[in-house]
C-alpha cells in the first residue's frame, strides 16, 4: 500500500520530515491511469533523488469543450498498487478543490507565449495554459528538487521548462524516454480507446515518423516530405492535425538536413487522438 494524501497540509507535513532528513524530492505529476510509461518515469524520479512523489489530478483546466475529460479513463486502485510497486513513496491525489481553490473558473492561470501557440497549442486552444496552470500549482505545492515529464509530450515538455526558466523555479526538468508496445506504437492512456482495427493501423504514427527520419537523412525538403506523411496517413484511415519537422525548440528549419531535428504528429483515428514524436538524432532524453 502507497501512503497516499489528499490535502496540501498532510503533504507538506509529509514532504517537511524528508527534507529534515536532508532528502532530494522529485515529483512525477500524472492524470493517473498509469501505465508502464509511468512507471518508467518512477523509476528515472528514483535514480535522480531520494524520495519520490507522484500527483494524480485528471486535470479540468486543460481539457477543451469538446475533449475528452468525462470520459478520461480513472483508475484510482490501479495506480496506487503499479505506483507502489514502481517504488513511489508517496502519492498525492488532491482534488479539483484542493488544486483550484477559489474554483477553476477563478483560478490564476499561466500562459506561455510563443513554445504554446503552435502544434498541440493551434489544435486545442487554452491546453498548454491549462497544463502550466496545473503544473505551476504542483510545483508550489510540492516544492520538488527534480520534475520528470515524459518525452512522449514533447511540446509539453518544452512549456514546462519555459515556464521553470521563466518564474525561477528552482526545480530540474528531466525528460523521461518515450516508452513503447512492441510494434512500436507509443504507449498512452488514450490507447485503450481503441477498436482492434484502429489499434492495429496505429502503429502507422511511427512507420511515418522514421520514414520522416530517414527521407530527411537523405537530405530532402522537409515541408514536402511533411504533406506526403500527411497523405500516407490519411489513405491508413487518419483524420491528421499534422505532421510537422521541427528544431528541439519547436523552430521550423530551413530546409534540408540539420542536426537535432525531431518529427511530431497528432492524428485522430475515429474519435481517438494520438500524438507521437521521434527525434532523429536518436536522443530520447533530450
Ligand atoms: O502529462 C500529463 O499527464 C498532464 O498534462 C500533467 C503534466 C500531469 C498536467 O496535468
Amino acid at each position: 500500500m502507497i501512503r497516499t494524501v489528499r490535502t496540501v497540509a498532510e503533504l507538506r507535513a509529509h514532504l517537511a520530515g524528508w527534507r529534515d532528513q536532508g532528502h532530494r524530492i522529485a515529483l512525477v505529476p500524472t492524470m493517473g491511469n498509469l501505465h508502464a510509461g509511468h512507471h518508467s518515469l518512477i523509476e528515472l524520479a528514483k535514480q535522480n533523488a531520494d524520495k519520490v512523489v507522484a500527483s494524480v489530478f485528471v486535470n479540468p483546466t486543460q481539457f477543451g469543450p469538446s475533449e475528452d475529460f468525462s470520459r478520461y479513463p480513472r483508475t484510482p486502485e490501479a495506480d496506487a498498487e503499479g505506483l507502489a510497486q514502481a517504488g513511489c513513496d508517496l502519492l498525492f491525489l488532491p482534488s479539483v478543490e484542493t488544486m483550484y481553490p477559489l474554483g477553476a473558473e477563478s483560478a490564476v492561470r499561466i500562459r506561455v507565449p510563443g513554445v504554446a501557440d503552435v502544434l498541440e497549442g493551434a489544435h486545442r486552444p487554452g491546453h498548454f495554459d491549462g497544463v502550466a496552470t496545473a503544473v505551476a500549482r504542483l510545483f508550489n505545492m510540492v516544492h520538488p528538487d527534480v520534475a520528470i515529464f515524459g518525452r512522449k509530450d514533447y511540446q509539453q515538455l518544452q512549456v514546462i521548462r519555459h515556464m521553470t526558466k521563466d518564474l525561477a523555479f528552482a526545480i530540474d526538468i528531466v525528460p523521461g524516454p518515450t516508452v513503447r508496445e512492441p510494434d512500436g506504437l507509443a504507449m498512452s492512456s488514450r490507447n485503450q480507446y481503441l477498436s482492434e482495427d484502429e489499434r492495429r493501423v496505429a502503429v502507422e504514427i511511427i512507420r511515418n515518423l522514421r520514414t520522416l527520419r530517414d527521407q530527411t537523412a537523405l537530405g530532402l525538403p522537409p515541408a514536402g516530405l511533411e504533406q506526403e506523411a500527411v497523405e500516407r496517413l490519411t489513405a491508413a484511415g487518419f483524420d491528421v492535425d499534422y505532421v510537422a519537422i521541427r528544431r528541439a525548440d519547436l523552430s521550423v528549419p530551413d530546409g534540408g538536413s540539420e542536426p537535432g531535428l525531431l518529427g511530431l504528429v497528432a492524428a485522430r483515428l475515429g474519435r481517438t487522438r494520438l500524438i507521437d514524436n521521434l527525434d532523429f538524432d536518436g536522443v530520447d532524453a533530450r
